[in-house]
C-alpha cells in the first residue's frame, strides 16, 4: 500500500440515529486495513432531487455529496430494506449522484453493498432492487461476497453499534474485497 490512503466513502441507507446499517459503516470503519480510510456520509440534508432546482444550481448538500462521491476510490453501501426495496433517502442521493449523465460521479465507480434488516431476509430484495438502480449508469458493482444481516437486533446494541463478531468478521472480508476489486479494475 503507499502512502496516499484508498478512500471508502460509506453511504448508510438510514437517517436513524441509532441504525443498523450506520453500524455496519462504523464496523467497516474499525476493521478497515491500514492504508484504507473509510467516510461515513450522512444523506439527512439531500434535498429530493428536482431538475428546476439542479438547472439553478445544486444545493450545496448535493454538491458536497457528490464531491465525496467523485473523491472516493470506491463505495460502500449499507442499504435498509424498506417494503423490499430500498430507502426513498438512498435512491434520491443515489439519483443526485448519477446526474449529469455525461459527468456522472457515480458512474463507473466500484461499489460494495451490504445490508442489515431487522426482519429475517436480511435486505435481500433491497440489494437486488438496489443493483438494478446501480446497472443503469455502469456502476461497478462486486458480485461476492454477499453481506444480508438479518434478525439485526440480535446483532447490535441499543447505539447501532455491531457487537457480533462473526458479522464483523464479514464485514471485514467485504471491505478487503472491495480494495481488491477496485484495484482489479485499474489492473
Ligand atoms: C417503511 C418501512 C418498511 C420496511 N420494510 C421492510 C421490508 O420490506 N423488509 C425488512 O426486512 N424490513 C423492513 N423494514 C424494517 C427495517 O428493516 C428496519 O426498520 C431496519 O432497522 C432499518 O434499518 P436501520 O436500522 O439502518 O434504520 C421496514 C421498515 C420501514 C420503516
Amino acid at each position: 500500500m503507499n502512502e496516499t490512503p484508498f478512500r471508502i466513502l460509506g453511504i448508510p441507507g438510514s437517517l436513524r440515529r441509532h441504525s443498523y446499517n450506520r453500524g455496519l459503516l462504523k464496523a467497516a470503519q474499525q476493521v478497515a486495513p491500514a492504508g484504507v480510510d473509510i467516510e461515513v456520509s450522512d444523506l439527512a440534508d439531500i434535498p429530493l432531487y428536482n431538475s428546476d432546482v439542479e438547472a439553478i444550481g445544486e444545493p450545496l448538500p448535493v454538491r458536497e455529496f457528490k464531491d465525496r462521491v467523485r473523491a472516493a476510490d470506491a463505495l460502500l453501501i449499507a442499504t435498509p430494506e424498506y417494503n423490499y426495496s430500498i430507502p426513498g433517502v438512498l435512491k434520491n442521493a443515489i439519483d443526485w449522484a448519477s446526474r449529469p449523465p455525461s459527468a456522472a460521479p457515480i458512474a463507473r465507480k466500484p461499489i460494495a453493498i451490504m445490508g442489515a434488516s431487522s426482519g429475517h431476509y436480511g435486505t435481500v430484495r433491497a440489494q437486488l432492487a438496489l443493483r438494478q438502480c446501480l446497472a443503469s449508469f455502469g456502476a461497478l458493482v462486486l458480485v461476492k461476497p454477499e453481506l444480508h444481516v438479518f434478525n439485526a437486533g440480535e446483532r447490535f446494541d441499543a447505539e447501532g453499534n455491531l457487537t457480533d463478531s462473526v458479522t464483523l468478521g464479514k464485514v471485514q472480508k467485504l471491505v478487503e474485497a472491495l480494495v481488491a476489486w477496485t484495484q482489479r479494475l485499474r489492473g
